[in-house]
């Protein structure tokens, strides 16, 4: 059993890519829905949740765990490992390797929860994969609970969106970082705007094979069981609503899960 999570409902977008990838495993979903967003929390505060949620998957027989989402990962994926020696953690980090390698004008940008913008993690990786390219780190507070709405598509949600990325090309971005997996939920508003002048780079294809390659002997059922902290049947509805129909139809249980 592989179990995947994240603050709410942005880990979808990963999950997605696993199950395409290994459509015979069976997979946990587990979304911290009762302390989304995690993005505005105090490390602290983020490490104690993904500790007790790694150690809640574990329990459940998890053999792999994906943290689905950049916040957590960037934050706390060394001390889960620490906690958790013995099951293989895979993280979700902003693309910053691939957009980087990617661009032709030298010119980055990524949009990221307030904490991963903050992050060590994030300057490490900007250090590590992008000598010599202008790297623009764009903070964008409320995204993530936005798409948490199920509605993001608004008159004032649009103009919050276009005012934050038609600077980034006007200033010569070719390459968008997705460092949030709430944001591949986004993409029906962030493509029109970039389209032919930048790339949007979101990890969650790259995550599903590192997955893949850790687990290609995992069989199963197919079957998937989805968690939340809080209100566990707004979870199963969120998957039709955001076109996860596939996923849907692999859905075995919905619960609440004391975490
Ligand atoms: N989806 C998460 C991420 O990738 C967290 C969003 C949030 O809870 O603030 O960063």
């Amino acid at each position: 059993m592989i179990g995947v999570f994240d603050s709410g409902l942005g880990g979808l977008s990963v999950l997605a890519a696993i199950a395409h990838e290994l459509p015979r495993a069976d997979l946990v979903y587990l979304a911290d829905a009762a302390h989304v967003p995690y993005g505005d929390k105090p490390d602290g505060f983020i490490t104690g949740r993904v500790l007790a949620i790694g150690e809640y998957l574990a329990g459940r027989g998890c053999e792999l765990i994906v943290v689905a989402c950049n916040t957590a990962t960037t934050t706390a994926i060394q001390a889960l490992r620490a906690h958790l020696p013995q099951v293989p953690i895979v993280g979700v980090e902003p693309g910053v390797k691939p957009a980087a390698h990617g661009s032709l004008s030298r010119k980055i940008a990524v949009l990221a929860t307030e904490a991963t913008a903050k992050s060590r993690r994030l300057a490490e990786l900007i250090e590590a994969h992008a000598r010599g390219v202008e790297v623009r780190i764009v903070p964008c507070p409320g995204w993530a609970t936005h798409v948490e709405t199920l509605a993001p598509d608004t008159a004032a949600f649009r103009a919050e969106v276009a005012a934050k990325i038609l600077p980034l090309l006007a200033a010569g971005i070719d390459r968008l970082v997705l460092g949030c997996t709430h944001y591949a939920f986004l993409l029906p508003l962030i493509e029109p705007l970039i389209e032919g002048r930048a790339q949007a780079i979101d990890v969650a294809a790259a995550v599903a094979r590192q997955v893949l390659r850790l687990k290609s002997d995992a069989q199963g059922t197919g079957r998937l069981d989805l968690l939340a902290t809080a209100r566990p049947e707004r979870l199963a509805a969120a998957l039709p609503a955001l076109g996860l129909q596939r996923l849907a139809a692999r859905v075995s249980s919905v619960e609440q899960a004391d975490v």
